[in-house]
């Protein structure tokens, strides 16, 4: 599912872009008290869903641990562990982002001290051996050109018995089989014209404004595929979640309006996705566990 020609360049050039496109406003003019405010929201958001940076992320004994998350995105989940009394480091191959990041540790002052965001790439961390409490990342190591590297990378860097808290996309899915594979890769045919990276080109715009760069890698793993990239781990926990009815592609938008009416919205998706999340049903929940497009995992560095 990797396209040959992909390069570091082309990665950072798709993030940066949609960082733009979702964020940016967001970002400009956000406020102490609104971040603080948004902070509450998104660890509400996330114990509803039961998302691991609620469930196998432990908030509750965050406080001085060496937390280093890699690919932050616009910061918000790394500013909730921070809230937590969390030493953070934030690693994202776009600078954007990585700013957007380190602003949230700023507005933060205080409540935040010692954290900080740099640019920098997941295959190349520029750390010592062993030394992180808790590696954690949500739906990064997919993106990149070798996950694998990624994985040994984020091994080398936590302390024995250490923790990473990963998420990376699962292929046996609602979303993989159904939304990608066949109504967008065969009837779309996606997968005849788009080549061999056909995944990355169909997933993850989301963006406000209309997509002008095309997202080069995006893998989706089986059970077995994770065991292989944790080798090295001990004590590794799967759990499936994330199911979305409006995602199916075209009849989704219907389904979303609905939704929105049915069930509302939560603000706790602002930080994360530049919007409201629209609040899932209970059977779209219970379907997350059976064919979500989520693992959550946790591994332990042996040690
Ligand atoms: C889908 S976004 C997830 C953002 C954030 N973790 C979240 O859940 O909102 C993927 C993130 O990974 C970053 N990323 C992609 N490849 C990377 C790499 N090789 N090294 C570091 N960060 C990378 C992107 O810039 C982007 O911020």
């Amino acid at each position: 599912m990797v396209s040959e020609t992909a390069t570091k360049d082309d990665i950072r050039r798709f993030w940066t872009s949609l960082y733009e496109s979702l964020y940016e406003d967001v970002d400009r003019d956000l406020t102490r008290e609104q971040l603080f405010r948004s902070l509450e929201d998104l660890e509400d958001m996330f114990r509803f869903r039961g998302h691991m940076a609620a469930v196998e992320m432990p908030l509750a004994e965050l406080a001085g641990k060496r937390v280093l998350e890699i690919g932050p995105g616009a910061g918000g989940h790394s500013a909730l562990f921070a809230r937590h009394g969390a030493v953070m480091t934030a690693v994202d191959i776009s600078f954007d982002r990585a700013r957007a990041t380190d602003a949230k540790f700023r507005l933060m002052d205080d409540a935040a001290r010692g954290c900080q965001a740099l640019q920098g790439d997941t295959e190349n961390l520029p750390f010592a051996d062993g030394s992180f409490d808790i590696v954690y990342s949500n739906g990064v190591l997919h993106h990149t050109l070798d996950t694998q590297r990624a994985l040994d990378e984020a091994f080398r860097i936590l302390k024995p018995g250490g923790r990473a808290v990963i998420m990376l996309y699962c292929k046996s899915s609602w979303q993989y089989w159904f939304n990608i594979f066949l109504c967008v890769g065969i009837l779309q045919g996606r997968i005849f014209r788009d080549g061999p990276n056909w995944v990355g080109r169909a997933t993850e715009w989301g963006g406000k404004k209309a997509q002008t760069v095309a997202n080069p890698i995006t893998r989706c793993y089986s059970a077995s595929g994770i065991k292989t990239l944790f080798h090295r781990f001990r004590d590794v926990t799967l759990r499936k979640r994330e199911f979305y009815f409006y995602l199916i592609p075209k009849l989704g938008r219907l389904y979303r309006r609905y939704q929105i009416r049915r069930y509302g919205t939560h603000p706790g998706g602002i930080l994360v996705y530049g919007e409201p999340w629209p609040i899932q049903s209970p059977l779209e929940l219970k379907l997350g566990e059976i064919m979500g497009f989520a693992w959550f995992i946790s591994a332990r560095k042996p040690g």
